[in-house]
């Protein structure tokens, strides 16, 4: 057996920037601070109020001219700093022209956009990107978006979405990277690298904006917008370590949220945009808000009209609102009356020409105004390819039975049916935030299969029913093409609209009659591949139970068809780990891996410990899990030494052997356990990942380098510290099946 050592040190240093408080403070030369104070000095109140006001245009219609009288005249009155979803580059171009040379201050506009994977080359989602746990990959892809974006005349994104998010009835799951920090921080931090690139002044990057800020993700029953009600402890260890990753990894902006937590709406908080941001973490970038939120801070009802909001909102540190004109409209008055010092507005002024400076605009307002690179980036034959690659290494092979997959030639006739298969649903399968994607431009999975079947192979086709109405239920006619075939591929799943914003489900099985018409077709005795794309974690119970072979695709973007086609005829061994727990059913939610262990943890015989009546307590497929065409074997975890110093680093290493028959790529988690404490403390948190490719039969020794700030937590006083006694630790495929090692940590 080939024995091939490779240290693979994963220092993860990630961890010290997002444990200890402190980022790069980001200062710009001191001849643009005083550049920028000579610039606020001459501005007017109304001109200052200006820059903290942006306007919605019309969503990428890059067709017309689409600014309406009275937005030309706030334009060119220097009332507008921002605009959210104007794109074309020649458009873009003709507006900053107007404030270039009719506004009084020429101070140009940023355009900001939701571009969240990808602009014209829709890649997948990114839950299903996080999937790929390949943050290099992850970054490419931010990139080739930044590079669409920019060719379209964007200066800003308003991504990555990094709300951690541990309940799947929440719609916008599918914008994140699932339920666990480490994870969150690590694909985060790849995508603020990507969008922003080395170089924020050269074209094809973008300013990066991390949202919402904070724990949106953490909305009570999963329903959108709602309450988020957290201890401190909880908000520190789960919900704010990838914000802080994205600041670290360089981000200039970030978004507030919509949701309250505690009581305090995030986008009034002055605790989180100042105490936390500002003092604490030294984020010297800008906030906006999110879409009206300034506004709802009436809804909250702790504003009792838009003047009062609009004072909580900029005296907390939300620099930009977003839409509802409450600062350029009430604050000049308030600003008079002395309810609200000018000073305050000079700051938040402040923020925002450091990012236009830092993004070049003041040098170059017309940067991104390039109409020739429309035509020569959006879709390009190169984006397309990152976006095959990104969708292959998204897609996570829940199940194979008796290897049903990769399918074979001697699958003659193949029976391909459902909702998400044909090509009337191409829109679908490019998922939530894909607002210019067309759908011909869209690999259909009936398109990609049919480009991959193997010469002599007879692919027959039913869509079977619709993804939710109970009309165009046709079961038999799919029955009757399944009972000619000898294997049956059922492609099922959510719709576009079923994730997203507003988008929250209270029930998680497949939308409509998807399961009646899967029954009908493993009543057929032939072989069923389930297929499911989807932007969350759905309830598959009865599919678990029944179908042999299931591929969670996701929705996987412009290459879905070709990236799923290569995985089921084995021309891209599946590599993907869920980064999301997939429940049994609903009654379990919340249902997360890194949970506590409560004083009466599940004893199977004990009737009074914690546990339910009518369903286990483990997951139907835990956070990490994955299979692949090939199997893996894990060695026994070594660790450097069986007692560290506090402060010191320990080294734990394992072999991992592919057991297989083909070469696959494996991801390869470490996890700890911080065995007592003085807090509780989770049964097990992912702190290292490394994706390995190994040949049949090759061993590998993977090694990770665990550092003091891995083992550190939030104590009673909630200082970061490190506490004497023994962590376990455990490397493995998924976060169940793990080897584990034991140290100890003494003073
Ligand atoms: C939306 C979303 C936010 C988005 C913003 C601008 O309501 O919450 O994620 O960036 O508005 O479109």
């Amino acid at each position: 057996m080939k024995k091939r050592l490779i240290t693979i040190a994963v220092a993860l240093i990630t961890g010290a920037a997002l444990l200890f408080p402190q980022s790069p403070v980001r200062k710009l030369p001191q001849a643009t601070e005083s550049r920028i104070d000579s610039i606020i000095r001459m501005m007017t109140l109304e001109e200052k109020l200006g820059q903290l006001n942006q306007i919605g245009g019309t969503w990428y219609d890059t067709k017309t001219e689409r600014l309406n009288e009275e937005q030309t005249a706030m334009l060119k009155a220097g009332q507008i700093g921002s605009f959210l979803g104007i794109t074309g580059a020649a458009e873009t171009g003709r507006i900053q022209r107007m404030v270039m040379e009719e506004s009084r201050m020429k101070i140009p506009v940023l355009f900001g956009a939701d571009i969240i994977h990808g602009y014209s080359t829709i890649t997948p989602i990114p839950l299903a990107e996080a999937s790929s746990w390949n943050p290099a990959l992850v970054e490419r892809s931010a990139r080739m978006a930044a590079m669409e974006g920019s060719a379209v005349g964007i200066h800003w994104t308003y991504a990555p979405m990094v709300d951690i998010a541990r309940d799947p009835r929440w719609g916008r799951i599918a914008e994140g990277s699932g339920e666990d920090p480490h994870l969150g921080s690590v694909m985060g931090a790849a995508r603020v690298k990507g969008f922003q690139g080395d170089d924020l002044l050269q074209f094809g990057s973008l300013l990066a904006c991390a949202k919402h800020f904070a724990a949106y993700g953490g909305a009570e029953a999963g329903r959108d917008y709602n309450t988020v009600d957290m201890s401190e402890r909880t908000l520190r260890e789960i919900f704010l370590p990838p914000y802080k990753a994205a600041i670290d990894a360089g981000a200039w902006t970030l978004m507030s949220a919509f949701n309250e937590i505690g009581g305090v709406p995030a986008s009034g908080s002055a605790w989180l945009m100042t105490d936390l941001l500002r003092k604490e973490w030294g984020f010297t970038g800008l906030v906006v808000s999110d879409y009206t939120a300034v506004m709802e801070l009436m809804n909250h009802r702790i504003a009792k009209d838009s003047t009062e909001a609009g004072i909580i909102g900029l005296s907390s540190g939300v620099d930009i609102d977003m839409v509802s004109r409450i600062y350029l409209r009430k604050l000049s008055d308030a600003v008079r009356t002395g309810a609200l010092p000018e000073s305050v507005v000079d700051e938040a002024v402040r923020r925002v020409l450091r990012v236009k400076f830092v993004y070049g605009l003041f040098d170059d307002p017309y940067r991104n105004a390039k109409p020739e690179k429309e035509k020569e980036l959006l879709l390009a034959p190169a984006h397309r390819d990152i976006a095959r690659t990104m969708a292959q290494q998204s897609i996570v092979l829940l199940k194979n039975e008796k290897e049903l997959l990769p399918i074979t030639k001697n699958a003659r006739t193949i029976a391909l049916v459902g909702p998400l298969a044909g090509n009337d649903h191409r829109r679908d399968l490019v998922g939530t935030w894909a607002w210019v994607q067309k759908p011909e431009q869209v690999v259909s999975v009936i398109d990609g299969i049919t480009a991959k079947l193997p010469k002599g192979t007879k692919l027959l086709y039913d869509k079977g029913c619709e993804i939710e109405s109970d009309s165009g239920y046709r079961a038999e006619q799919a029955v009757a093409a399944a009972k000619k075939a000898d294997v049956i591929i059922a492609v099922l799943g959510e719709a576009q609209r079923h994730s997203g914003e507003a988008a929250s489900r209270s029930n998680l099985d497949l939308p409509g009659r998807q399961r009646d018409l899967l029954k009908a077709l493993k009543a057929t005795g032939k072989p069923v591949i389930l297929v499911v794309m989807n932007g969350r974690p759905l309830t598959l119970q009865w599919e678990a139970e029944n179908i042999p072979a299931i591929i969670e695709a996701w929705h996987l973007g412009v290459e879905t068809g070709n990236a799923l086609a290569d995985v089921l005829f084995g021309d891209y061994n599946p590599s993907g780990k869920l980064p999301v727990t997939f429940p049994r059913n609903l009654g379990q939610i919340p249902l997360y891996y890194n949970h506590k262990s409560t004083g009466r943890p599940l004893v199977p015989k004990d009737k009074y410990t914690s546990r339910y009546l009518d369903v286990p307590n483990t997951p139907l497929y835990p956070f990490g899990h994955g299979l692949s065409y090939t199997t893996f074997h894990y060695g026994a975890v070594k660790v450097s030494s069986a007692a560290v110093k506090i402060g010191e680093p320990v080294t734990v290493t394992a072999e991992v052997t592919n057991s297989g028959k083909r070469a696959g790529e494996e991801v390869v988690q470490l996890y700890l356990r911080d065995d007592v404490a003085s807090v509780t403390r989770p049964v097990k948190e992912l702190k290292g990942f490394k994706k390995i490719m190994l040949q049949p039969g090759e061993t590998t020794t993977v090694s990770f380098t665990v550092t003091p700030d891995d083992l550190s937590f939030y104590g009673l006083d909630m200082k970061r510290t490190v506490e004497p006694g023994s962590f376990t630790v455990y490397v493995g495929g998924n976060s169940v099946d793990c080897q584990q090692a034991v140290f100890n940590v003494v003073k």
